[in-house]
C-alpha cells in the first residue's frame, strides 16, 4: 500500500473533513456514533468537525449533542440546530452552510453507517482525486443486514428504477454514506430539486450529468438498533414522485 498508512505525520496537512449528522430523534445513537467518529478520526490522523443537526427532537438529542460538545470542544462538534423537523435533504443543505472543511462526508447517525469505513472513503478519494465518494450496500463486500423484506424490497425497487430510467452509473443510489468535494456538494445541491428522500439519488444523478467523477466504496449498512426509522409511506410516495420528475427533466 501507498505511504499514506505510515500515519498521522504523513497525512496531508491542509485537508479538513466536516461530517454531517442530521438528526432526529437519536438520543441513544449519537454518543456512540459520535465516539467512533472521533476514533476513527484520531486514529487515522485527519483533521474534521462534526456537525450535529438537529431538527428539534422531542428526546432530547440536542441536549445530548450539548454535553458532546462539552466532551469533545467547540471546534470538533459544532451544533447547528432547527426549530422543527424540516426534512433530511434541507437538513444537508443547512450543514453545509456551516461546514469550514474542504470535504464534507454525509452519513446517518443511527449507527447503521460505521464510521470504520472513513479511512476507505479517503483513500478512494485521494487515488483518484474524485469528485465524489459513494458508499454502496450493492457492489462488492456490501450489504445490508437487519432489514425486513419489506425494506430490502423498497430499497432495491428504488434503485432499480432509478438505474432503469436514469442510468446514473453508480450501484446504491438511495445510500447516504458518501463524501464529497466541498465545492462539488455545494453546485449540486445548487441544482437539486428535491428535499426528502430523495434528494441522495438525484443528487448522484446530477453528479453524473455535471460529469463529476464518482467511486465507490462497498459498506455494510446495518440496521438501527435504538430508535425508528423515519422512512414512511409518504417518503416512498415522494420518492416516486421525485424519480418521475427527474426523468421528466434530465
Ligand atoms: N435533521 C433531520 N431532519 N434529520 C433527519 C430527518 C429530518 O427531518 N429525518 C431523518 N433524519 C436523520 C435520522 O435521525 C438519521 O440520522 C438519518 O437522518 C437517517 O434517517 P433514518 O430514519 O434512520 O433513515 P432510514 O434508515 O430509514 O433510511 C436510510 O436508508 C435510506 C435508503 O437506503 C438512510 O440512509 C436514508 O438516507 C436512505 O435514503
Ligand atoms: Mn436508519
Amino acid at each position: 500500500m501507498s505511504s499514506r498508512r505510515q500515519g498521522p505525520q504523513s497525512r496531508d496537512q491542509g485537508d479538513k473533513y466536516s461530517v454531517l449528522l442530521p438528526t432526529y430523534n437519536e438520543r441513544e445513537n449519537l454518543p456512540l456514533i459520535v465516539w467512533l467518529l472521533v476514533k476513527s478520526f484520531e486514529e487515522s490522523g485527519y483533521n474534521y468537525e462534526i456537525i450535529v443537526i438537529d431538527d428539534g427532537s422531542p428526546d432530547g438529542t440536542l441536549q445530548v449533542a450539548q454535553q458532546l460538545q462539552e466532551i469533545y470542544g467547540e471546534d470538533k462538534i459544532l451544533l447547528r440546530p432547527r426549530a422543527q423537523k424540516l426534512g433530511l435533504g434541507t437538513a444537508y443543505i443547512h450543514g453545509i452552510k456551516h461546514a469550514t472543511g474542504n470535504f464534507i462526508f454525509i452519513m446517518d447517525a443511527d449507527l447503521s453507517h460505521h464510521p470504520k469505513f472513513i479511512p476507505e472513503f479517503i483513500r478512494t478519494q485521494k487515488a483518484g482525486d474524485l469528485d465524489l465518494v459513494s458508499g454502496t450496500r450493492y457492489s462488492g463486500k456490501g450489504g445490508v443486514y437487519g432489514w425486513d423484506l419489506r425494506r430490502k424490497l423498497i430499497s432495491r425497487g428504488a434503485n432499480f428504477l432509478t438505474q432503469v430510467l436514469l442510468r446514473p452509473g453508480a450501484s446504491d443510489l438511495t445510500g447516504s454514506f458518501r463524501l464529497y468535494k466541498k465545492h462539488v456538494l455545494e453546485s449540486l445541491v445548487q441544482c437539486c430539486v428535491s428535499k426528502g428522500y430523495v434528494f441522495q439519488m438525484e443528487m448522484v444523478v446530477r453528479a453524473r450529468q455535471k460529469n463529476y467523477s464518482i467511486g465507490e466504496v462497498p459498506i455494510s449498512f446495518v440496521d438501527r438498533v435504538y430508535g425508528e426509522s423515519k422512512l414512511g409511506g409518504n417518503e416512498i410516495v415522494s420518492f416516486v414522485k421525485g424519480l418521475l420528475t427527474l426523468f421528466g427533466t434530465t
